[in-house]
């Protein structure tokens, strides 16, 4: 069975702005499944509509096998979500946020108990129980918040943009954190992300969307051979190095299309062979001093920047 069917669907809010313009994707059960696009592509209003929040204008929404308009309340019951403002109660205690969450989803007392100190454990939370909540880092109170969403067991979890801002220590316990979820609680996540490294470390499915529909969908590695053609980048020893060697090569026209990302020249390697070669004695011709010259896979930056332009 899918965990959540989109099949063609559309949203136009009153003031007239169609942010979901035909959209369909699928999203299977046990797997972390990354939303990818743009700002304003039309992420958080799908997340406001697969969480209840939104109605659709129009298309067809399945949720665990039910349709999410018939099924509204029971779905609600299914699911959680985490969206971008933490929803913790500064004035409680950790345990009591997390009681309180419990009793929101009429989670009976031992099961409760039994439940939050396990959450405490996996998320590594124990540390934290003697310190006040208004005192945590923005990463703690994110991962308590998450924690409290796990009480009810939900069978989706929504995350928007669970690790923006954070620093490069806390977003890895996050991403182990979500793991974890995914193994151990054999939860479905469902999540926003505008990191395209995040997305491929850990999805099994991603999906990229565009001004309101899906661009394509497939896990990182089918992503990246969407391609089709690999890549040649040369290397420069600094920027500027890069951008005199771009000019020249824009003003000669003997390459369709070029990228630059920090000191290195991108190349779409039409065919590969070919291209390296050409390359490769122009620049020795014109005696430009390079670093490096190789052929690449593409990442899914390439994938995403091909695709969103
Ligand atoms: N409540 C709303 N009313 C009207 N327009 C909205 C509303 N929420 C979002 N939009 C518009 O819908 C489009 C998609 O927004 P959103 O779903 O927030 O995109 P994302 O989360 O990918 O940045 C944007 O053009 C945004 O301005
Ligand atoms: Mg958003």
């Amino acid at each position: 069975m899918l965990a959540i069917e989109v099949d063609k669907l559309f949203k136009q809010y009153k003031n007239g702005v169609r942010a979901l313009d035909n959209l369909s994707l699928k999203v299977n059960c046990g797997e972390i499944f990354s939303l990818l696009g743009p700002n304003g592509a039309g992420k958080s209003t799908l997340i406001n509509i697969l969480t209840t929040f939104y109605k659709p204008t129009s298309g067809n929404v399945t949720v665990l096998g039910k349709n999410l308009c018939k099924s509204i309340f029971w779905i609600r019951t299914q699911i959680s979500c985490a969206a971008q403002r933490v929803s913790i109660d500064d004035h409680l205690s950790l345990m009591e946020n997390m009681l309180f969450q419990s009793r929101l989803y009429k989670v009976d007392n031992v099961t409760a108990r039994k439940r939050i100190n396990s959450l405490i454990d996996s998320f590594g939370l124990s540390q934290y129980l003697k310190y006040p909540v208004a005192s945590y880092s923005g990463g703690i109170k994110r991962r308590l918040d998450i924690a409290m969403n796990m009480v009810s067991m939900p069978r989706i979890l929504f995350l928007d943009e669970p690790t923006v801002g954070m620093d490069i220590a806390s977003r890895n316990a996050m991403w182990k954190i979500m793991q974890k979820i995914r193994d151990e609680f054999k939860t479905t996540i469902f999540l926003t992300t505008h990191y395209l490294e995040e997305a491929d470390a850990l999805s099994n499915t991603i999906c990229i969307m565009k001004e309101g529909h899906e661009l394509v969908q497939g896990t990182p590695e089918s992503l990246k051979k969407y391609t089709k053609q690999n890549i040649l980048r040369i290397g420069f020893s600094d920027k500027k190095k890069t951008r005199e060697c771009a000019e020249m090569f824009s003003k000669a026209n003997i390459l369709p299309s070029i990228n630059i990302r920090e000191s290195s020249i991108f190349i779409d390697a039409l065919e590969n062979q070919k291209t390296f070669e050409t390359v490769n004695r122009w620049l020795l011709e014109k005696k430009i001093p390079f670093k490096a010259i190789e052929i690449i896979e593409p990442s899914l930056e390439d994938v995403f920047l091909k695709l969103t332009n």
